[in-house]
């Protein structure tokens, strides 16, 4: 049978098979910036995605979606239990950012990893036409690039990670280090949102494999470097990944987002200020560290309780992970004694949800915020940053922005904070509580200009381009 031209590959399908109490099934959009950055763009193209549709033994036929193939690759409870909670999100995700939490490196999940790689390279093989392109992504699916080159020589295959790639010194932990560098190195082309992470990985396979780059110029500006593999030259460069910015900006435009925003903040009590944060649930987010700068400030009386009301969105995410857990009731403990000291009956001042909202809410919330906290200890990019400016044509509103989310280096106009510096966390959010609003109009102005002239679509043609110059896309 026909395969298709161009395919992505991810761990994750765009939607998740979700299964209500009464037996019953229904679909949903999948949590994530992979999925909400690449989505669109495929859709637009015509593509098929190879993923999992996120709950066990879910054994789905491939089926058409909105001019989207989608194949299904189904994993077992205890593959999922092993290869995505244990290595993936135990092993992996603490690993690339920065150990922020010690990651557990146990065999048998490096075995599951092994295993469920190898089903999706298959699922992807059978699913391409001859001289296919196949777009694999991020740290759940790294050996697909050479178990899938193995297959199918015929294949153009490009990888991309969504989150940082850390330095040489704490990669050198994994056990397994040399054969994730090598199934990357199937690749044709290896993206990563930041040069560092580029530079990061031709260190590694040169300290690992002995393989010296050809050329060794790495940058978002500069052409990306070589490595040859064999006979084969695998190229490594950074592209940073954006949002649907046009769209979203035209989303907050329209009158029912613009009602919505009014509405949200007459729930409030019409505070003076309203602080923003939009997170999944996860300890690289630094959730925690906000509420506690938040709740010194109130201690401290530099901001008046009944002036602000914050609201904390955070998507419920990888539940089954003792890690998410704790953070979980660390954050929840930590919003109760800020209303516990602070609140007045009907007046708290942090309003947590533990639930995923749809975009239309999402870009009302954003379009009320008058400060957007986005404080990760480290983050790949981090697109909610980059959605709460393209949501601002009102030129209003102020960003605090870690400098270790990628999105630092491209929005220089926020306010930049070392989420590890509490101190700096709180002066930058009384900095932003209290912006003169003609400052403010300026340096939103300046983000807009970013990040509406850098969107998904331009990201994903430039990876695109890179790894298949002669093709237009
Ligand atoms: C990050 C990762 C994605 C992942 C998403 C949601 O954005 O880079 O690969 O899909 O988080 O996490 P989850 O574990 O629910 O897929």
């Amino acid at each position: 049978r026909n395969g298709s031209d161009f395919i992505v590959v991810a761990n994750r399908l765009p939607v998740d098979l979700e299964r209500l109490p009464d037996g019953s099934q229904r679909w949903k959009h999948s949590p994530g910036g992979l999925v909400s950055a690449l989505e669109p763009f495929l859709r637009n193209h015509k593509g098929a995605w190879v993923g999992w549709p996120g709950v066990p033994d879910a054994e789905v036929d491939d089926f058409e979606e909105d001019g989207l193939r989608l194949h299904p690759v189904t994993l077992t409870g205890a593959e999922v239990r092993d290869y995505y909670e244990g290595f993936s999100n135990g092993t992996l995700w603490p690993l690339y950012h920065d150990v922020v939490a010690p990651p557990v490196f146990d065999r048998t999940w490096w075995d599951a990893y092994v295993k469920v790689n190898h089903r999706f390279a298959e699922a992807t093989a059978q699913a391409a036409a001859p001289n296919a392109t196949v777009w694999i992504q991020d740290y759940q699916l790294q050996l697909v690039p050479a178990i899938l080159r193995e297959a199918r020589p015929d294949l153009r295959i490009g990888f991309f990670l969504h989150i940082p790639f850390p330095p040489t010194e704490l990669y050198m932990q994994l056990p397994w280090r040399a054969e994730i560098v090598r199934g990357l190195l199937g690749a044709d082309l290896v993206g990563f949102h930041r040069p560092g992470g580029a530079q990061n990985f031709l260190w590694l396979a040169r300290r690992l494999l002995g393989l010296e780059p050809t050329r060794g110029a790495v940058g978002v500006r500069t052409r990306p470097g070589v490595i040859q593999v064999g006979d084969r030259a695998v190229r490594v460069g950074a592209f940073p990944i954006s949002i649907d910015s046009a769209g979203l900006d035209t989303l907050a435009r329209k009158r029912e987002t613009v009602a919505r925003a009014q509405q949200i903040r007459a729930d409030l009590g019409n505070p003076k200020k309203i602080i923003l944060g939009v997170d999944r649930l996860d300890y690289t987010k630094g959730i925690d560290l906000r509420l506690n700068a938040l709740r010194e400030l109130l201690t401290e009386g530099r901001v008046d309780p009944s002036e602000v009301a914050m609201i904390q969105l955070a998507t419920p995410s990888r539940e089954r992970v003792e890690h998410y857990q704790r953070m979980r009731d660390e954050i929840e403990l930590t919003v109760s004694r800020i209303n516990g000291e602070f609140a007045r009956v009907g007046h708290p001042v942090v309003h947590y949800l533990h639930q995923s909202v749809d975009r239309a809410e999402l870009a009302a919330f954003f379009s009320a915020a008058d400060v957007m906290l986005v404080t990760p200890l480290r983050d790949g990019m981090n697109l909610v940053c980059k959605e709460y400016v393209a949501c601002r044509h009102d030129l209003g509103g102020a960003l605090v922005l870690s400098e270790f989310a990628g999105a630092a280096a491209e929005l220089t106009s926020s306010f930049l904070v070392n989420p590890h510096d509490l101190d700096g966390v709180k002066n930058a959010m009384h900095a932003a509580l209290t912006i003169d609003p003609a400052e403010g109009r300026r340096r939103m102005r300046a983000l807009r200009r970013q990040v509406l002239t850098h969107d998904v679509d331009r990201w994903a043609r430039s990876f695109l381009e890179a790894l298949d110059p002669e093709h237009h896309h």
